[in-house]
């Protein structure tokens, strides 16, 4: 349904021993939506995606995913309940083959899907498709992303989290990814959370943006809203491409 909240972030802190890394914060990303977290480097961004995961656990504060607390679950459960991520600096498996890879990503439950999922993926990213027998760790960094994401997408998740999906892409690359994320949008509904430190890509693909500094959660507002924010601008737009 429209306009209902998925995933609803709420008072969250998260530490590193000693340290607070985030300092209670709140994000709401509803059913359909693409939201996009900006924010410079060390603000916290991955922080709060790994946290989602439970993987460093939330010390105060609650994560709710579908009206269930999921604040305290194991990691498995997490993903369980078809949450999916992309994680920053992508993660594939470089041994194994671009097929196997995908392979990881699907769940059991899905695997009366499989070959219609595994199309999926390579109808949305033919690149994948001429190289389904390549090892992961020989693809270019775009090649890479995109097995990241497609692996992601086997387990059919009802969220996709993406943290710096265009990180070290050329811009050709960063459009063909932004495109997809898009089309997964547009034309599955999926709801999508996405940390980004090109902020101009990522405002303009996102319905919602929230902007952390240190930790906390300092703006929010449409994509249009914060594009043309004269703060965000001076801070995370000027000699941008825009
Ligand atoms: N495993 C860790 N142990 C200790 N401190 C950590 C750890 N991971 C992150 N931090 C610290 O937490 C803070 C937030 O880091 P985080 O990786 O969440 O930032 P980020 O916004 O994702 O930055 P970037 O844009 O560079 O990826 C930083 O000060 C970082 O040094
Ligand atoms: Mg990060």
């Amino acid at each position: 349904m429209a306009g209902t909240t998925l995933l609803d972030i709420k008072g969250v802190q998260t530490y590193y021993g000693n340290i607070r890394a985030l300092n209670g914060v709140d994000v709401t990303v509803k059913q359909g939506e693409i939201v996009a977290l900006i924010g410079a480097n060390g603000a916290g961004k991955s922080t709060l995606m790994m946290t989602i995961f439970g993987a460093p656990r939330a010390r105060a504060g609650t994560i709710t995913f579908a009206g269930i607390d999921i604040t305290q679950l194991p990691t498995h459960e997490i993903a369980r309940m078809r949450i999916a991520q992309s994680p920053e600096g992508r993660r594939i498996f470089p041994r194994m083959t671009v097929m196997e890879n995908l392979q990881m990503g699907a769940s059991l439950d899905n695997l009366q899907h499989y070959d219609e999922d595994v199309e999926k993926v390579f109808t949305l990213f033919p690149r994948l498709k001429e190289r389904i027998a390549q090892r992961g760790g020989t693809l270019s960094g775009g090649e890479q992303q995109m097995l990241s994401i497609g692996r992601a997408l086997m387990a059919r998740p009802k969220l996709l989290l993406l943290d710096e999906p265009s990180l070290g892409l050329a811009p050709l690359v960063v459009k063909q990814i932004f495109d997809a994320i898009r089309e997964l949008n547009r034309t599955q509904g999926l709801t999508v959370f996405l940390v980004e430190q090109n902020a101009f890509g990522a405002l303009k693909l996102a319905t919602r943006g929230y902007v952390m500094v240190n930790g906390n959660v300092t703006m929010s507002g449409t994509g249009k809203e914060l594009l043309a924010d004269p703060d965000v601008r001076a801070a995370y737009l000027e000699g941008g491409h825009h």
